[in-house]
């Protein structure tokens, strides 16, 4: 399993416990010591490459050596995300917001599409979130980004079904989670831990599920929000 943003948060504790589930896991960020610190303390199970999935060429290259190193891949989860983020305006926030959840995601989903396709099997899990399901004021790229690659992990799960691949897409929903994405923020509510959300996502990758909420309050939390009229989605 290829973890892409293992190093803090959701990633990092996926790692551990997929890990100590006895898979084998490469993960990839940009903070190279987490990734050392993880090796250190998962032992040669843990295999780690630094990469920034706005550097669209290299983080395709990184993953294949990656790949190679690790001696092949059957999962790969679509992990790194950011939300709100320090620059030096709005504009240049949301454009980074899409060059990470959107287009850094878009670049190795197609590559690992490819790989999987060649190799006749495999998974794609890319980490959506909630806030995907309709806009918010207090963070319109991240929800918008989170819209489209449930959107594009849609298209791409019909795709599969009409080549008849057996390739799995796994788009995993969280509410909150606890991580460094969420921390000084008000207004959070049903915050999960993230030992137990990763437990909850190992479990719905293991079923190969099209669709995973975390925690799993959400899937009917996420059925009455698609019932809610617009002009009331407008007013929140
Ligand atoms: N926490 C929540 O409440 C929540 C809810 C719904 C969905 N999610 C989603 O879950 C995912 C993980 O978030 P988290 O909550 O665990 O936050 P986090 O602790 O901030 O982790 C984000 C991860 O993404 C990586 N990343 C960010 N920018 C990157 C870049 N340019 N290149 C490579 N890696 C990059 C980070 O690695 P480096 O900084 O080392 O590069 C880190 O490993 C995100 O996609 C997020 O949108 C979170």
């Amino acid at each position: 399993m290829i973890i892409i943003g293992a190093t803090s948060g959701i990633g990092e504790h996926l790692a551990r416990h997929a890990v100590n589930k006895g898979y084998t896991v490469g993960g990839t960020g940009r903070r190279i010591d987490r990734l050392k610190e993880l090796r250190e303390e998962l032992g040669n199970q843990f295999y780690y490459a630094e990469m920034d999935v706005t550097h669209f060429s290299e983080s395709r290259s990184t993953l294949h050596s990656l790949i190679e190193q690790m001696g092949g891949m059957d999962i790969i989860v679509l992990n790194a995300g950011i939300s709100n983020h320090p620059a030096s305006s709005i504009i240049a926030m949301e454009q980074k917001v899409i060059d990470v959840n959107i287009s850094g995601f878009v670049q190795l989903f197609g590559e690992a599409f490819l790989y999987f396709r060649k190799q006749g099997h495999g998974q794609l899990v890319g980490m959506s979130s909630i806030a995907g399901l309709f806009g918010s004021s207090r963070a319109a790229p991240y929800s918008a980004s989170k819209a489209f690659i449930s959107t594009y992990m849609q298209a791409y799960r019909q795709r599969c079904n009409k080549l008849k691949a057996d390739i799995t897409v796994t788009d995993v929903k969280p509410g909150f989670v606890k991580s460094e994405m969420i921390e000084g923020k008000k207004g959070l509510f049903w915050v999960a831990e993230t030992e137990k959300a990763v437990r909850q996502i190992l479990k719905d990758i293991e079923k190969k599920k099209s669709y995973s909420y975390i925690t799993r309050r959400w899937r009917l939390i996420a059925w009455f929000i698609k019932l809610i009229p617009n002009w009331v989605i407008d007013r929140i």
